[in-house]
């Protein structure tokens, strides 16, 4: 994020917030049919691996008309439950859009959805990443509220030059995090849900650490885009994860973290509490190959 990305106007036919038409009735069957089956694979796998309020979030996902989800009616009842919406934007937004948009309790996602050689792996969220795997939180009260945090964070944090730490933090929660559930661990992150390879990876795969969260560490470790997640971090709660949010004084922490070293996605310190010291055998395959 610099200022020339700030001042990136939108493109053609976006209001000045990004913000285009979904056009729910342009969408082709084909393209409602992929929604149908990508849905269907994973809420089979996912009742008894994604925390519960997901799996009762995915209720708002339930209107009236088939296939991708029409955001008018979408909103409509996401409103209701917890003041949130979603609107359509042609692609990644600038980062100060989507924190403005996030502040104001607005969810921004793509419109389109992946193509029939994609089911498993896309570079850029698609409608099935974005709404599938990030609304059904928006219905939870509590996810409702950090995720309003997050985007009036990531606007003051703006001011600090601090982006690529705070977008750790997202990385590893609202993307990739765990959350305990009694003696077992659950996922609510949403590129885990939305994923059938990494949902079962993250939860079953002896390969990756799973560490408790800690907001501090969080924000020194890198990740990686372009495979599953070499450590997962496991939240106690949403509550703890809003209240952690909110009380910490992001300034101070931020000038702290400058002189605290970057960590690499596979990194284990002495400090972690360790739920599971992964072995990193599919990391190790993915480097040699
Ligand atoms: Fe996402």
């Amino acid at each position: 994020m610099n200022e020339t990305e700030a001042a990136r106007p939108p493109p053609q036919g976006a209001a000045a917030d990004w913000t285009i038409p979904q056009d729910w009735a342009g969408y082709l069957p084909a393209e409602h049919a992929m929604w149908d089956r990508l849905f269907r694979r994973q809420t089979e796998i996912l009742g008894d691996r994604a925390v519960p309020a997901f799996m009762t979030g995915l209720d708002v996902l339930r209107i009236a008309k088939p296939g991708i989800p029409d955001f008018v009616e979408l909103s409509d009842h996401l409103s209701k439950r917890t003041g949130w919406t979603v609107k359509a934007v042609p692609g990644l937004v600038p980062d100060e859009v989507f924190f403005r948009h996030l502040a104001n309790r607005t969810f921004v996602a793509g419109r389109f959805i992946r193509k029939p050689g994609q089911i498993d792996y896309l570079p850029e969220p698609d409608v099935f990443h974005d709404v599938f795997g990030h609304v059904p939180l928006l219905a939870d009260p509590v996810f409702a509220d950090f995720m309003q945090a997050y985007g009036e964070g990531g606007l003051r944090s703006m001011e600090f030059g601090a982006l690529e730490r705070l977008a750790r933090l997202y990385w590893y929660t609202v993307e990739f995090g765990l959350v305990r559930d009694g003696a077992a661990l659950k996922l609510y992150g949403a590129g885990i849900v939305s994923s059938h390879g990494e949902s079962i990876f993250a939860l079953d795969d002896p390969s990756p650490n799973r560490i408790s969260f800690d907001l501090r560490r969080v924000m020194r470790s890198r990740y990686r885009i372009d495979d599953y997640q070499r450590t997962y971090f496991v939240i106690d709660s949403f509550e703890d994860l809003l209240r952690q949010t909110l009380e910490t004084d992001f300034a101070p922490l931020y000038r702290e973290l400058e002189a605290s070293p970057d960590l690499a996605p596979e990194t284990v310190l002495d400090t972690d509490r360790i739920i599971h010291r992964g072995t990193q055998t599919h990391a190790s395959a993915a480097d040699e190959s």
